[in-house]
């Protein structure tokens, strides 16, 4: 808010107007008039639009209230705070029933009403924020974005974006939405069978008349409750949307949920590029065969370069096949970076694919379920119900937890 609040004073009474005002000029508030009701104070508050109006409420109390009333109709962004005499709930009652936000009894003390004029604007600051897709003051303003790259097709990219963000919901540590970022093949809306109505890509050139409410009109719900914000149904050029649009379509999905996942495709574009600078972690997924192995150090090299934070960068090496070449030491060592976790081949991924639904939740207890849940539970920092875990970091311990965050 700019300046100091401009505070106008709607009282009968003229002396208990210039008292109230004598004390809110001393606090250093503007007081931009003194009024009585009805019509004058209306007229003069649309002349000096003030940012909070008080009104003082005596009985008989119907003037005044129908003031405040008006007042709020007049300038909805103007809080009107009331003071009275009447200490009974039926007199507050009915004062915030007509549009009062606040109600102080009197004697007034000067700090507060600066503390309720104070809390009053910053309430305002927020429901306009919230509104107009600001960021909100005091709002946590970022879930955590987990982006899901690598660098080749076929290795279980939209498979664990789609399966974390449902194990985040299933586990109760919060809402979810995906975001498929695959500009070709985006398939994260056919593997969770959610219709596409509306995709990233709209939501991105319609950003500037988005707030977080028409945003989440956007977004479809699986009925785990994961939300899904799909790439469009036919292959777009997506070169024609503009990465900035991107960004603020991600910090907006990052106030509104606790995990945003995104769901890259294998090549590197701008748009990309900002899910990757957006990023809390960076799951760089290889399977490992020798040809993703190959496109994942190069992978590597340009993100190691591109990136704000190296350190976020974690790798994941998923069993895609059961036909592999190389075992996981030797990709470790060809990267030179520790496998940060490890998915098992299973089957059952495959038969929950077909129907629709998140393996996750479809077979909780399949082996591959246990593994994306353990690290679910570990980015989320809660402890998964599962004591037997099957890959190699051997579980989510705060150890892990304190390196992946060190920074
Ligand atoms: N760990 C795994 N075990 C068995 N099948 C898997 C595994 N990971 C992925 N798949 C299968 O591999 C295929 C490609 O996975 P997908 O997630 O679409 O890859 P990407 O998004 O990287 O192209 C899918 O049919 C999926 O069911
Ligand atoms: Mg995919």
């Amino acid at each position: 808010m700019a300046g100091n609040p401009r505070i106008l004073v709607v009282d009968q009474d003229f002396e208990t107007r210039a008292e109230l005002q004598k004390g809110l000029v001393r606090a250093q508030f503007v007081v931009i008039g003194g009024v009585g009701y009805g019509a004058e104070a209306l007229s003069l508050a649309a002349e000096l639009k003030p940012s909070v109006v008080l009104v003082g409420v005596e009985d008989p109390p119907a003037r005044a209230l129908q003031t405040i009333e008006s007042l709020t109709e007049l300038l909805p962004d103007a809080p009107v705070l009331a003071y009275s005499s009447q200490k009974d709930a039926e007199s507050a009652r009915r004062t915030v029933v007509a549009g009062a936000r606040d109600y102080l009894t009197k004697p007034l003390k000067t700090d507060e009403v600066v503390k309720a004029v104070q809390n009053a604007l910053s309430q305002q600051e927020r429901r306009r924020a919230l509104t107009s897709g600001d960021p909100v003051p005091g709002l946590r303003s970022t879930g955590m974005v987990i982006t899901v790259f690598g660098a080749k097709g076929g290795i279980g990219k939209t498979t664990v974006a789609t399966n974390l963000a449902t194990a985040f919901v299933a586990m109760n540590a919060g809402s979810a939405v995906i975001v498929d970022m695959d500009t070709v093949f985006g398939d994260a809306a056919m593997m969770l069978d959610v219709p596409v109505e509306a995709s990233l890509v709209e939501a991105a050139e319609r950003v500037d008349e988005l707030d977080r409410e028409k945003l989440g009109g956007l977004l479809v719900q699986h009925e785990t409750g994961v939300k899904v914000l799909p790439a469009p149904f036919e292959p777009v050029d997506w070169r024609n949307v503009s990465a900035e649009a991107v960004e603020k379509v991600l910090t907006l999905l990052a106030q509104t949920h606790d995990f945003v996942v995104i769901d890259c495709p294998a090549t590197f574009t701008d748009l990309v590029a900002v899910a990757l600078e957006k990023a809390t972690v960076v799951l760089l997924m290889t399977s490992l065969d020798i040809t993703s192995i190959k496109d994942t150090t190069t992978a590597l090299k340009l993100l190691s370069s591109g990136i704000n934070n190296e350190d976020k960068i974690k790798l994941v090496v998923n069993h895609a096949t059961n036909a592999n070449s190389l075992g996981e030491e030797d990709v470790s060592k060809v990267l030179r970076r520790e496998v940060f976790w490890s998915i098992p081949y299973d089957e059952e991924i495959a038969a929950s694919a077909q129907l629709g639904a998140p393996v996750v939740t479809d077979r909780p207890l399949s082996k591959v379920s246990q593994t994306i849940t353990e690290l679910a539970a570990m980015l989320a920092g809660v402890e998964a119900g599962y004591s037997d875990n099957h890959h190699s970091n051997g579980g989510a311990s705060s150890g892990l937890l304190t390196r992946l965050f060190k920074r």
